[in-house]
């Protein structure tokens, strides 16, 4: 597997950082904004381009305004895509405070119109697809139909609304964080333990690979004959947002280069450790050789 294909979500994020989150009815002074693309989809294909795998993006923009900004940020990436036409340009509204938190609202957009026609004509095989959940389901459910058997699918749960056991056994890797993983697990994850727990029923359940994202507590992957725990790096966090995505494509990325999945993942926590440095989700991306300097990493 040498190529990574992502179908999913694009978006323009629209970000505002400020002292605190605004409260229902409260207006409150932002410090700065920037204008990023973003979508879990984008996001994650940058990453992995950036990590230095041949990556393919396929999704849907807005003829707009929105939609060539987008156009023209992505035209800078060593990326492949096939991008095509749908309603308005997707959009996310995220506030951060000065803490990393944040909180965001998503408009899908042309996103909701990526469709199963839409895939018709392109053939994948034995590469690695990444799917997130800012597609419509039947399209997530037509790519593991039609792609599932020749490819290893990485799905992400994330946000998580309507997914489903078919999706989630049919994928080869799920790759949860905390909160996805108590709400498709049903119990509360507070400690490691929990979260080791967690996975346990997740395997149960899915019958394949399970890595829990847990944030600046470290990942886990748990594939049925074990459960491996992998530290995170310290790091001052600025802006959390798209860290997950930051670790699922250097995490493809990787596997495109080894076959060894415990050292994948390792560096997809060293690359999300980077991201979270930074302001807005892709933009904060690092390459890989930002991660082998700081890290002082031998790959290639
Ligand atoms: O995961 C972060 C992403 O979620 C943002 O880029 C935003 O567009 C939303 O889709
Ligand atoms: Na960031």
């Amino acid at each position: 597997m040498n190529r990574v294909f992502v179908i999913g979500s694009i978006n323009v994020d629209i970000l505002m950082l400020s002292d605190h989150l605004p409260e229902p009815g409260e207006t409150i002074k932002a410090g700065s904004f920037y204008v990023y693309p973003g979508g879990k989809g984008a996001n994650q294909a940058i990453s992995s381009a950036r990590m230095g795998a041949n990556t393919t993006l396929i999704g849907k923009i807005g003829n707009d305004y929105f939609g060539s900004l987008i156009k023209d940020f992505i035209g800078k990436e060593n990326l492949n895509s096939i991008i095509m036409y749908g309603q308005k340009t997707g959009m996310a509204f995220i506030n951060v405070d000065k803490n990393g938190k944040n909180m965001i609202s998503v408009f899908s957009g042309a996103n909701n119109d990526l469709r199963e026609e839409d895939l018709k004509d392109i053939k994948i095989d034995n590469s690695i697809i990444m799917l997130q959940q800012e597609i419509p389901m039947d399209t997530i459910e037509y790519v593991i139909k039609t792609y599932g058997r020749n490819n290893l699918i990485i799905t992400d749960p994330s946000p998580i609304n309507e997914i489903n056991d078919f999706v989630l056994s049919g994928s080869d890797y799920i790759t949860p964080n905390e909160v996805e993983a108590s709400k498709l697990s049903g119990m509360h994850i507070n400690s490691r333990e929990d979260a080791f727990k967690a996975s346990e029923i997740l395997y149960k359940k899915y019958q394949t690979n399970i890595i829990i994202k847990l944030g600046s507590y470290g990942s886990l992957l748990n594939n049925g004959n074990e459960i491996r725990y992998f530290k995170p790096s310290t790091v001052n966090a600025r802006d959390t947002t798209g860290a997950g995505d930051c670790f699922n494509g250097a995490f493809a990325a990787m596997l495109t280069k080894t076959s060894d999945v415990n050292k994948s993942i390792e560096i997809a926590n060293m690359a999300a450790a980077l991201s979270v440095t930074e302001y807005g989700a892709f933009p904060s991306f690092p390459y890989l050789n930002d991660v082998k300097t700081k890290f002082n990493l031998n790959i290639n």
